[in-house]
């Protein structure tokens, strides 16, 4: 396999770095947007417990078979599934995990960019400081006509993409290793900042009840597969982001190391968020469960009337756009690699033609809260059927692949020698991946779709 060729000719400066960028990459919106508020419509504890497991059996074990997957191949992921094949004799059939991951990668920064916007507008009034002179209403009106007004958003829309498209234009080093040292430290401390001040501005222990109080007569089967689909998503699992960054991963660094540390810092966070984020919402006497609003109508309206909310309000939607930001660079560069080795194009002008793509895919899911928000079909407007394709769909059914691929399609010896785990924690990872984990998501999906 080390001599295969490969059109990749960076790799991480340091194991450090891989675990910053996968990190970054898997803290995002998902972690600080989308957790609480899903937390939320579905009841918190038991959520938060059948989250955790799913992370555990399902997230952990796939993570390290998706890394696994994209240094044995050295490509973006279609070329590398190739490269898989073609060395270990499989079935062609398999490459369909590339191009599932390709599309998927372009359907989610599609939409997770027009979130990125909302959060970059929300940024400029809470450093303006709007909120605090405003009335409760006034407030809630705020993302009301944000979301009615689509030039405003084209234009935070068009900035995110541009910023995504700036740093990965830069490459490996220059670019995503050089921006994520510098943002995702930031964002730790902004984060570890605001949960003390939820600490003690807000009702802490009402937040932490909620959180890890399971109540289980809240739980249905599409909150299972809710939190499946969440577990995938908020790792980057699936769609190949994970491969491409594994495949700059230098053979020496353990993955099962790393994919260890990028599970435990995407969950950490995923709770601390919550931790911020609940106490201030019970602290006012709001509801938990105010669905994709939550922290653009719920909090500002709470940070509104807290002691030095104006500044820790700006901190907080400066930490949104930095998680975002690290997100979308690795959902951009999948698809960079694919069109550097696919055409003759350089790298910035591959990420121009790819950024223009996706802006065009995207501007649907921009318009599904106005223009087009009584176009409704299958489960809501286009933006919501996006979302519950690739997320509660295309990750867990390409993560499933992916498992598969690892386990009954690369021969063992092969995996074995590679990954370097003592051979307890092999044989443990290596039975779980093949026969309980895909059981799991086959059980999660049926019953979640039916
Ligand atoms: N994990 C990110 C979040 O939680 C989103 C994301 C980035 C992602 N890359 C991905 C999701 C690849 C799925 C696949 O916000």
């Amino acid at each position: 396999m080390s001599k295969q060729k490969s059109s990749l000719n960076e790799h991480w400066s340091s194991k450090w770095a891989f675990i910053f960028a996968a990190a970054g990459s898997a803290v995002g919106l998902g972690n600080i947007w989308k957790f609480p508020y899903i937390t939320g419509d579905n009841g918190g504890g038991a959520f938060v417990l059948v989250y955790l497991a799913c992370v555990l059996v399902i997230g952990l074990p796939l993570l390290i078979a998706e890394i696994y997957l994209g240094r044995l191949g050295q490509e973006n992921p279609v070329d590398a599934i190739r490269n898989i094949i073609k060395i270990q004799h499989l079935k062609k059939f398999w490459v369909i995990i590339g191009w599932i991951a390709l599309i998927g990668s372009f359907l989610i920064l599609s939409y997770y960019c027009v979130i990125a916007g909302w959060t970059l507008d929300y940024t400029v009034k809470s450093v303006n400081g709007s909120f605090t002179q405003m009335t409760p209403l006034e407030i809630d009106n705020l993302f009301t006509s944000l979301l009615a007004h689509p030039i405003k958003l084209i234009g935070y829309y068009t900035l995110t993409i541009a910023l995504t498209g700036l740093i990965i234009s830069q490459g490996i080093s220059k670019g995503i290793e050089k921006a994520t040292y510098v943002l995702f430290p930031v964002m730790v401390l902004i984060l570890i900042a605001l949960v003390i001040y939820a600490m003690r501005s807000g009702s802490f222990l009402q937040g932490f009840n909620f959180m890890f109080h399971p109540n289980f007569a809240k739980l249905s089967g599409h909150s299972v597969l809710s939190a499946m689909g969440h577990a995938f998503f908020s790792l980057s699992l699936g769609l190949g982001a994970l491969m491409m960054y594994g495949a700059y991963l230098p053979k020496k660094v353990s993955i099962g190391y790393t994919a260890v540390w990028i599970a435990a810092i995407d969950t950490a966070i995923a709770l601390l968020a919550g931790l911020a984020i609940f106490p201030i919402v019970f602290a006012h006497h709001l509801e938990p469960s105010a669905g994709p609003g939550l922290i653009f109508k719920t909090l500002p309206l709470a940070f509104a009337s807290l002691p030095y909310g104006h500044f820790f309000a700006a901190l907080f939607f400066i930490m949104l756009v930095i998680a975002a930001l690290t997100s979308t660079i690795s959902l951009l560069e999948p698809l960079i690699a694919f069109m550097l080795k696919r055409s003759k194009l350089t790298r910035v002008k591959a990420t121009i033609i790819t950024c223009i793509a996706v802006w065009i895919v995207g501007l649907p899911s921009l318009f599904s809260f106005n223009v087009l928000a009584n176009l409704k079909f299958l489960a809501g407007n286009f933006f919501e059927n996006i979302d519950y394709l690739t997320a509660n769909l295309m990750l867990p059914v390409n993560g499933l692949l992916l498992g598969l691929l690892a386990t009954w399609g690369i021969q063992k010896a092969q995996t074995k020698a590679q990954l370097h785990l003592s051979p307890t924690i092999f044989t443990g990872w290596y039975n779980v991946l093949k026969f309980f984990t895909p059981i799991c998501i086959v059980i999660v999906l049926i019953s979640g779709i039916c």
